[in-house]
């Protein structure tokens, strides 16, 4: 979602915002600021649309040595320039990440003492009660700890204040930040890629950290008591977060498959043993799989493993509806969060309403000492690399890697690790195969169906999420026994309508419902690892079968593919698809 970028130091600050801001832009933003301070004044200067639109707008030779800037993808009001950050009023200049829950009380209040609002944001209103609260105290950090003790809701924050004109300072309440102090100077961000040019040092801040950059680095904690930070490394390069010879980060991510199947081998497995880095999760009896979008799909797609080969029952929850059902749990119940990003608000949220429970969480994510990987209990990492597209692929992959694992060590059937050694290679071949051509029959159409049962159906949910939020076209999933109640009526000449046929005794009821389409003129396309004699489709993608605990995630990579050559034809921006951000920080 939005993304932070500041820096106080020796050198110029604009190219470095910039710079930092353009790193983010995958986050998802529509409109972008930067804010700078020379001689206890403030320039603001902020665009909508893409950052390139806010260089043109910035003046060349604009000089100065502190700065914050931002990206921000509208929640409160619209996408204008008013509502786009930094924010200023009276002596202070911020910018924000996340909700302020209660800023209409705030407004209430400070619209009583005369402030003025431009926009309708929360962060504008939050910016202006941090002025209030230093015009009272005159002592910022003071200042900041009221804030915390008054505002309901999630921040990163930035915040200049024109009276101390080489300082930034920086705070948070579960919504990410990150510093890092070098010899240059403090780099402030929301995410690691926007400063990982300058430097592969940073602190986290925790909740209530305040930071204060004045050409040294100082932390405090919500006591206001001095304290030291451990510095974290990032242990990816420069070109980790670059597109390098693809043309889209999703291409390139998804070509990445084989190398992160092969890394999460490396890490958890050992001549084919699991190592010490996979604790078993034997004691438990009853699991529920919690997470939004694909991360959630890959609960559904384990589901099946788990049911099968542990033995013992699997709930998969949306994480944004968790909080609010009853749910059945006992001690022993295991929580397992899946989230890319570690980040998810909707997801956090359910990991703290376990928590309250008691009951026993493990986060599966990939974001380093994320919110998600520090509340949970235990946590294992995808350990898939820095994902920039929006569109998640390998994270998916890796998610339905580690999740098998967990259910092969619980089940005591180690021997199934083998079928994961030649991933690779089949990926690989899966990825030459001609998906432009088959993408023609999809890109014109305004929507598309993807039927399958019992693992494949989790895998429809996921392909049909692919080719909606990257192509626009109105794609769903349905079990296919379900068709004929009522959505079979959507069918008409052409519609394309993906089959999901993995080798078991369920393809039979789905190749019958396949036929049911057919008859009603769909264009089919059958993606399946099941050699078939009746060969009544359009187009086949054939999967090479290995065996089940494996399969999912090589039938998930033409998906993948379709998805992104459906996109590509229609010429949309596939890293960066419209109204979407790639780390939902708001619930
Ligand atoms: C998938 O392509 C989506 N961008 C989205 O559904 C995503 O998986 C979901 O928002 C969860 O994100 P997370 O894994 O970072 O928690």
């Amino acid at each position: 979602m939005c993304g932070i970028v500041g820096y106080q130091g020796k050198n110029s600050v604009v190219p470095i915002l910039l710079d930092g801001l353009k790193a983010l832009e995958y986050r998802g933003y529509d409109s972008a600021g930067i804010a700078i301070l020379t001689n206890n004044k403030t320039t603001i200067i902020k665009e909508v649309g893409k950052v390139i639109n806010l260089e043109k707008k910035i003046a060349k030779g604009i000089e100065a040595q502190t700065g914050i800037a931002h990206t921000r993808w509208a929640t409160h009001g619209k996408v204008c320039n008013e509502n786009a950050h930094p924010h200023h009023q009276g002596l202070i200049t911020l910018v924000h990440n996340g909700i302020i829950e209660n800023y209409i009380e705030l407004k209430n209040e400070l619209l009583k003492k005369n402030y003025v609002f431009n926009g309708q944001t929360d962060s504008e209103v939050l910016c202006a009660y941090i002025d209030m609260l230093y015009k009272q105290n005159n002592d910022m950090l003071k200042t900041i700890s009221l804030m915390q003790k008054e505002v309901k809701g999630s921040y990163a924050l930035l915040i200049l204040n024109e009276k101390e004109p080489d300082k930034i300072y920086a705070t948070r309440y579960n919504s990410p930040l990150i510093v890092s102090h070098t010899v240059d100077g403090t780099y402030f961000a929301s995410d690691v890629p926007a400063i990982i040019k300058y430097t592969k040092k940073y602190y986290l801040l925790d909740n209530n950290d305040i930071a204060i950059a004045h050409n040294n680095i100082d932390f405090y904690n919500k006591d206001l008591t001095k304290i030291n930070k451990i510095e974290q490394i990032f242990d990816k390069t420069v070109e980790a977060t670059q597109k390098g010879k693809y043309k889209h980060f999703m291409l390139k991510e998804i070509n990445e498959e084989p190398k992160v199947i092969n890394d999460l081998l490396n890490y958890y497995v050992k001549d084919n043993k699991f190592n010490e880095n996979m604790p078993n999760f034997k004691r438990y009896n009853k699991i529920f799989i919690i997470g939004c979008g694909s991360a959630y799909y890959t609960g559904e797609i384990a589901k099946n493993i788990f049911e099968k080969y542990v033995d013992i029952p699997v709930y998969c929850y949306l994480a944004s509806e968790y909080r609010y059902q009853k749910n059945f749990y006992d001690k022993n119940t295991l929580a397992i969060f899946i989230s890319q990003s570690g980040e998810t608000a909707d997801t956090l949220e359910a990991l703290r309403k376990t928590k309250e429970d008691k009951i026993d969480t493990l986060a599966i994510v990939n974001g380093y000492a994320s919110s998600i990987a520090r509340e949970a209990d235990k946590v294992l990492y995808l350990k898939a690399g820095v994902e920039v597209a929006v569109a998640t692929t390998k994270a998916f992959v890796a998610q339905i890697c580690l999740l098998n694992f967990i259910a092969i060590k619980m089940a005591g059937k180690e021997e199934l690790l083998k079928y994961f050694l030649d991933l690779d290679k089949q990926i690989k071949k899966l990825l030459e195969l001609d998906y432009k051509t088959l993408a023609k029959h999809f890109y014109k159409s305004c929507s598309a169906f993807f039927i399958g049962r019992g693992i494949d159906y989790g895998l429809c949910e996921e392909g049909s999420l692919k080719l909606k939020e990257i192509s626009y076209i109105n794609a769903q999933a349905f079990p296919a026994g379900e068709l004929k109640h009522g959505t079979i009526s959507l069918i008409e000449k052409n519609t394309p309508v993906v089959v999901i046929t993995s080798n078991s005794e369920l393809k039979y009821k789905t190749i019958s419902n396949a036929k049911e389409v057919k008859a009603r003129g769909a264009y089919l396309l059958n993606i399946t690892n099941a050699k078939e004699a009746d060969k009544f489709y359009d187009d086949i993608i054939e999967v090479p079968h290995i065996h089940e605990i494996v399969d999912p995630i090589l039938m998930v990579v033409p998906l993948q593919m379709l998805a992104y050559h459906v996109a590509l034809l229609k010429k949309y921006d596939i890293d960066k698809p419209r109204n979407l951000a790639k780390s939902v920080t708001v619930e």
